[in-house]
């Protein structure tokens, strides 16, 4: 008698608990926001700043003396609180590569593309599995993949890293020799992009060396040497895309496919290379959420980039891992195969 009426007692406050929940938040079938309702009035407002069409006010951004809100951050070449000022003998940059010419593209995705992130998001170092990486943004860049057709993901290993140029020399170190008399040698056909170069060089290690041109170890390929190649299809600068030059057992190369994307070159066919890499920065245009992926056939590579990645920064930010879902989700979400 006594437990029936404490199961009554305990039925009929789970059962209050779950009707004071809903009229709670749901109210006339429309869910009635708290606690993200500031954060969500403060992004708008911070969006709605007028800065001519020539710059941008962020939420992050510096709130001048006088100001209440962020000041405008102006484009090359303009100026003013307002960015109305154009300066005419301003020099433009042609040398780099920032892709904020997709910002317009994004302002027309603002419901699509924005994210509210609570406080206590993912704080620990690790996902619920112990891992690093998401498995929800694994599946959605294995299903972008298939939807634009560029690359081969099946039975291939994904491995995300800080950009793609945290993963372009975790390529190089999981790809050279370990404990080998002779460092292997990294080579790019001219004209490259410069950062292989530079960040060869940095690491100064005794595993790999920049040795230059691709071309110069055409004859020599065969020898006892271990080779990494970068090729970087669609190339940068000149947009050719490249193939691999060198071939042979001690050969292996790195496919820099930054580019490889329909919004810049023509798709003949899904890349399908050992070592493939990829990077949101040129994919969407977010280069400031730092965020890359590679796409590998052999396991032991992949442990080996696995090992940088996780020693050199214990895997890639979980809140750059969450814009970059967002982003792709929203890029892909009504494509089917062969959607471009
Ligand atoms: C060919 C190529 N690879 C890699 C990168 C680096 O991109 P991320 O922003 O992913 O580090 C760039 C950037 O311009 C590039 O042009």
């Amino acid at each position: 008698m006594v437990k029936t009426q404490s199961l009554k007692r305990d039925l009929g406050l789970v059962c209050s608990l779950i009707l004071n929940i809903f009229f709670l938040f749901k109210v006339g079938g429309e869910w009635n926001l708290s606690w993200s309702k500031r954060a969500a009035s403060e992004a708008e407002a911070v969006a709605a700043i007028s800065c001519s069409g020539h710059g941008r006010a962020y939420l992050d951004g510096l709130v001048l003396d006088g100001n209440e809100g962020p000041a405008c951050e102006c484009n090359t070449c303009y100026g003013g609180p307002d960015c109305s000022h154009f300066f005419p003998d301003c020099a433009v940059n042609a040398d780099g590569g920032d892709p904020l010419f997709l910002e317009p593209f994004w302002m027309q995705q603002a419901a699509s593309s924005a994210l509210l992130v609570a406080g206590w998001h993912r704080m620990s170092y690790s996902y619920g599995d112990q891992s690093t990486i998401s498995q929800e943004l694994e599946r959605h860049i294995r299903k972008l993949h298939d939807i634009v057709g560029n690359a081969a993901t099946e039975g291939r290993y994904v491995v995300f890293g800080a950009g793609s140029t945290q993963l372009l020399n975790a390529a190089v170190y999981a790809l050279s020799p370990d404990n080998s008399s002779s460092p292997a040698r990294v080579v790019a056909s001219i004209p490259f992009y410069p950062v292989y170069e530079l960040q060869t060089d940095i690491f100064n290690s005794v595993d790999f060396q920049f040795q230059g041109d691709t071309s110069l170890w055409k004859n020599k390929s065969d020898s006892d040497t271990e080779v990494i190649e970068f090729v970087t299809s669609p190339n940068n600068p000149d947009g050719q895309l490249n193939k691999a030059v060198l071939h042979g057992p001690n050969v292996k190369a790195i496919h820099d496919h930054a580019y490889y994307w329909p919004h810049f070159t023509a798709i003949p066919a899904p890349a399908d290379s050992d070592v493939m890499v990829f990077t949101l920065s040129k994919l969407t245009g977010h280069a400031g959420s730092r965020f890359g992926w590679a796409i590998i056939k052999d396991k032991v590579i992949y442990q080996r980039m696995v090992t940088y990645i996780a020693l050199n920064t214990m895997g890639v930010s979980r809140d750059s891992q969450l814009r970059a879902l967002k982003l792709i989700k929203s890029s892909s979400c009504n494509g089917r195969k062969g959607d471009i």
